[in-house]
């Protein structure tokens, strides 16, 4: 089969029960991996995009209706959060009021069922590091399963790789640590795996829209559901435009050589085009990670390829143990959703509202969230209060562990409606009723604390 070391990882993998095209399709990625392919896109292979906006394209009522009808909705749950410092699913944090991303998630979803009188089946895709407590969350909502369905199906596992010499490492302290989920692009092998792309066909389901637990803002809309069906798309990603803070991140193009739609990552753009990468004006669009796609071209793609879609490979460079940088470098093979989107001749992308993209990321946009920037009504959809999203940046000593920044935030967030910015320099503990108005600064050389009902008001800077 290859190399010593993947031989070392498929045996692992099969002594585990994985599913023999998830072994398949690991081992496609790890020849790549071995072969130090970097997948680079350099910018005369491409060109920038241009796309409708979902405010400009009409859609019929009724087409609206019938394919948020044949919509099954699916929420990525299965990573761990490890940059903000955790090890379950970042969905079980609190977002308000007592509810998690799960409660919120749930919720809106049965009231969408409501509303639409449509079946609207929600489905979580876990890994074996998430399933257990995700699913213990979600217990109290007895009426959402749909018949015949599973509120859950889970992601393959696979080794972590030493970096030193590409074998599967071993760590007996904590067994678990020698396994990681694929990444999120391992939905496809997930979902044929498991049986439930045919279930879901058989059951009358005609697409599926997929997106992160963690981005609220990520609701299951009509108006894009009928968009998507009258389009007969295969595959199709709602895109944002890219503001200075998405700069150095990912963005889609067209591939000159086929004219198919692509997804350019930062780490895929050599250094002699990283300005191209950076310029706003030429390359105007990235990833909500919001996707939908027509069950059955998935099925025909997946069949005609071995259930291996073949898509970039992630070098996903981590320590064994995340919380002790002393401890061995591995290197986790990964794959992205999205990048699904060049397998698909005639795949499409929309741009959509910056209220359909609401991701947590860091402690900063989880700050954001928990404060009175936004409110949520009783369809518990996220409704922006604030004229402007403020501009966060907590000072990653104390702040970046959600352990420490709870700690730091007692009693909840302080209200951020009337803020521009708040940057955070130093270990300062804020009150109850803290209000931030325009840009505020604070500095700090030892622990400090912001009193209770304090106004931070524009403009200053409280250094102690
Ligand atoms: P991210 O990679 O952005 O978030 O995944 P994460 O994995 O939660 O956080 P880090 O990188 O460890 O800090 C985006 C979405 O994809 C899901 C995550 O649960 C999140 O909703 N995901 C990610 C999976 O479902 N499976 C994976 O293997 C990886």
């Amino acid at each position: 089969m290859g190399s010593p070391g993947l031989t070392k990882a498929v045996a692992k993998m099969r002594d585990a029960g994985v599913d023999e095209v998830a072994v398949q399709t690991f081992a496609h990625y790890y020849r790549q991996l071995e072969r130090g392919e970097t997948g680079m896109i350099p910018e005369s292979t491409i060109d920038p995009v241009d796309i409708p906006s979902i405010q400009d394209v009409e859609v019929s009522e009724g087409e609206a209706h019938a394919a948020i009808g044949a919509t099954a909705v699916i929420k990525l749950n299965g990573g761990l959060g490890t940059s903000m410092g955790m090890d379950r699913a970042k969905s079980l944090l609190c977002v308000r009021g007592g509810l998690s991303f799960l409660d919120v998630i749930a919720r809106q979803v049965l009231h969408l069922r409501q509303k639409y009188d449509v079946a609207l089946p929600l489905l979580f895709m876990n890994s074996f590091r998430t399933s257990g407590d995700t699913l213990d969350a979600l217990a109290r909502y007895t009426d959402l399963p749909v018949e015949g369905l599973p509120l859950e199906f889970r992601q393959n596992m696979e080794p972590r790789l030493l970096a030193a010499d590409l074998s599967p490492v071993t760590w007996p302290k904590e067994p678990s640590l020698e396994w990681c989920p694929p990444g999120h692009g391992d939905i496809y092998t997930a979902l044929r795996g498991t049986g439930l792309l045919d279930t879901l066909i058989e059951q009358g389901y005609r697409y599926v829209f997929v997106s992160n637990s963690d981005n609220l803002g990520a609701v299951p809309d009509e108006r894009v559901a009928g968009w998507f069906a009258a389009s007969g798309a295969p595959f199709a990603i709602e895109a944002v435009r890219r503001t200075p803070s998405d700069r150095k991140g990912g963005h889609f193009a067209t591939r000159k050589a086929d004219g198919r739609i692509i997804l350019r990552e930062t780490a895929q753009t050599p250094p002699e085009d990283q300005e191209a990468l950076q310029d706003l004006s030429r390359h105007r669009y990235c990833s909500t990670n919001n996707i939908w796609f027509d069950l059955q071209a998935m099925k025909d793609a997946l069949d005609a390829r071995d259930g291996i879609l073949g898509l970039p490979l992630i070098r996903n460079e981590k320590t064994v143990d995340p919380g002790d940088p002393s401890t061995p470098k591995v290197i986790q093979i990964e794959t992205a959703m999205g990048a699904a989107v060049e397998v698909f001749e005639g795949a499409a992308l929309i741009e959509v509202g910056r209220e359909r993209f609401v991701p947590v990321k860091t402690t900063n946009d989880l700050l954001v969230l928990r404060s009175d920037v936004y409110e949520i009504g009783s369809d518990f959809v996220l409704d922006q209060v604030a004229a402007d999203i403020p501009f966060i940046d907590l000072d990653s000593d104390y702040y970046k562990l959600v352990g420490e920044f709870d700690k730091r935030f007692p009693e909840g967030a302080p209200s951020l409606r009337k803020a521009s910015s708040l940057r955070v320099a130093g270990d300062w503990t804020f009150g109850h009723g803290v209000q931030v108005i325009g840009d505020v600064e604070l500095e700090a050389d030892g622990a400090e604390r912001v009193s209770p009902d304090a106004v931070l008001a524009d403009g200053s800077s409280a250094s102690r």
